[in-house]
């Protein structure tokens, strides 16, 4: 498959749009779409009206790109994700954030709803993403892309951090395990996963950030821990939940990003 391609028409599209001025790419996660009522000078675009970009079914995805400003910066926020779970292919994953790079737009911040499977954690923690474990079986790169190392990048890492102190919000750091899903992880799965070293568990965000990455996108990530992960927690999970603890943790994550925005753009 040819990875530029595939990209054209939604190129096209995003451009005639005005996303090609945006210093800063954000994907919203579950529960966590908020953030795009705080984008200023807000033009709002529909999925529908976008061609070449595959749409959720998921609910809590609302299926729009919001272009305008946060922070002061020029940005483009994906309300809304598709998963490798829907179906999609991890090339239709990834489009939107590879369309982003060929725009030129260097930063990306991803952001998703986790399960938590460090102790210190708690639902409503937010985490930077400091590395991955991919454990979807897909990765989006071509033989030749394989690139070296990890893509999350430290310096945004430790730009987030300082953001989270000037916005006096807790910011934890760990390892996101990017499982294929849609089941939420068995006891004995979660127990794995701790072993492994993962912080967090979750069923989005490797593929884009690898595909990125590939691109010369630096990468930031932030979970939102709407959840213990299963076996840490009592109870059953539902989606319900991580959309109920994504919307009480969105005043923290909001103010999050808008302190961080600017200090990634200048990082
Ligand atoms: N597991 C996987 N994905 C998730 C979870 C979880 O516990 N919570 C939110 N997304």
């Amino acid at each position: 498959m040819n990875a530029s391609k595939d990209i054209q028409p939604l190129i096209a599209s995003l451009q005639q749009h005005g996303a090609g001025q945006a210093r800063v790419a954000l994907v919203l996660g579950s529960g966590l779409g908020l953030l795009a009522e705080r984008i200023e000078k807000a033009k709002i675009v529909s999925y529908a009206d976008i061609e070449g970009l595959p749409k959720s079914g998921v609910p809590g995805h609302a299926g729009r790109l919001v272009i305008g400003e946060l922070g002061g910066v020029r940005v483009v926020a994906q309300q809304g994700r598709v998963h490798l779970y829907e179906g999609w292919s991890v090339f239709e994953v990834t489009r939107a954030v590879r369309a982003f790079a060929a725009l030129g737009i260097d930063k990306l911040v991803l952001t998703n709803a986790a399960g938590g499977i460090a102790r210190r954690f708690r639902p409503g923690t937010l985490m930077r993403i400091t590395d991955h474990i991919n454990m979807q079986g897909r990765q989006p790169l071509a033989r030749e892309q394989r690139g070296a190392g990890s893509p999350w990048d430290a310096a945004l890492g430790a730009a987030l951090q300082q953001a989270a102190d000037a916005a006096h919000v807790r910011l934890e750091s760990g390892v996101y395990a990017g499982l294929l899903g849609p089941t939420y992880e068995t006891p004995a799965e979660v127990r794995m996963l701790e072993w492994m070293g993962a912080d967090a568990v979750g069923m989005s965000t490797v593929a884009e950030a690898l595909a990125a990455h590939a691109a010369g996108v630096r990468v930031a990530g932030v979970s939102c821990i709407t959840n213990l992960a299963a076996g840490i927690s009592a109870g059953p999970l539902s989606h319900e939940e991580v959309m109920e603890v994504g919307r009480q943790t969105a005043s923290d994550f909001c103010r999050l990003l808008e302190h961080a925005v600017p200090l990634l753009d200048r990082s």
